[in-house]
């Protein structure tokens, strides 16, 4: 049994919970974050801080305390549940109040947080390529506030599952790819470069993107932050997609198209060895 923490509490995973007039409840005013944790430690903790932050801040939560206060609670965390490799979630929500659309001022807010067990990273098992489908993105025009707001997102992954595949891409009104429904979007074209959207309110800022995006950088990778339409990603030598918890997984299917021979390429093959390397420095290319 795990242990959570909620508002101040160590409690049993199974026990523990949130008032019924609680806003993340009621109307998903409440934003998060999942850091992956490798060998004890969070992984790009300070990147995820800083996007709790913003996220924060652009729907004037209250922070629940202070950066350092949070990091120790979440270093308790893991220690009270022995945990060395797996993810830990963490959620703010506004507060608790009557159930009313207009947001209160100075609630105090709802802190809770709780860890997953998963194995360590291995490069060789993340070679396997997993299939996407493309889906309509139905969501709202602030993707880049990681709020608890996710049911298109889960409906868009629901299908994907129900088709055979792990993950959905999801398609803009242009029919540009904008983003997975919990992960960021990367093809490879014919002429080797690596293409993933760049950053607006359409997508979230994926905090393993921001890290694959510098080690391309700094292995000499050639890349662009740019739209990619659905056309270009099936026309694509490799594809791949990202985030904390699947960390980089090579796409080999996108609908019924097959990306290359079907199996992890080269350059992904390079990226997850870059990712791999970067996990075993303690996170420093
Ligand atoms: C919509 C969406 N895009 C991208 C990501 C990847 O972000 P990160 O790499 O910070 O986990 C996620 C992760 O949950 C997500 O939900």
């Amino acid at each position: 049994m795990s242990t959570a923490y909620v508002n101040g509490r160590y409690l049993p995973k199974a026990s523990a919970g949130v008032h019924i007039e609680d806003r993340g409840f009621q109307f998903a005013d409440a934003v998060y974050e999942v850091f992956a944790v490798q060998d004890g430690r969070l992984v790009d903790e300070d990147g995820h801080l800083q996007r709790l932050e913003r996220s924060l801040d652009e729907l004037s939560i209250q922070p629940p305390m202070s950066r350092k206060a949070l990091t120790l609670v979440m270093r308790q965390l893991l220690r009270v549940n022995h945990l060395r490799y797996g993810s830990l979630y963490l959620q703010v929500s506004r507060g608790v109040a009557p159930r009313d659309f207009p947001a209160p001022q100075n609630l105090t807010p709802t802190l809770v947080m709780t860890v997953t067990r998963q194995k360590a990273f291995d490069a060789v098992a993340a070679r396997k390529g997993v299939n996407v489908i493309t889906t309509h993105d139905l969501r709202w025009k602030r993707c880049d506030i990681k709020t608890v707001q996710l049911l298109a997102g889960v409906l868009a992954k629901t299908e994907a599952v129900a088709r055979g595949a792990a993950e959905a891409w999801l398609l803009d009104d242009k029919g540009f790819i904008t983003e997975g429904s919990a992960s960021n979007a990367w093809i490879i074209t014919q002429n080797d470069e690596l293409i993933t959207r760049h950053t607006d309110h359409a997508i979230l800022g994926g905090i393993t993107r921001q890290t694959v995006l510098k080690l391309a950088a700094e292995n000499g990778l050639k890349y662009e932050e740019r739209a990619f339409s659905l056309a270009e990603a099936l026309a694509a030598r490799e594809a791949f997609t990202t985030s904390s918890i699947i960390m980089v997984r090579p796409v080999v299917k996108i609908d019924d198209t097959q990306l290359g021979s079907g199996e992890c390429g080269p350059f992904c093959r390079t990226i997850i060895e870059l990712y791999d390397s970067y996990l075993k420095n303690g996170f420093s290319a």
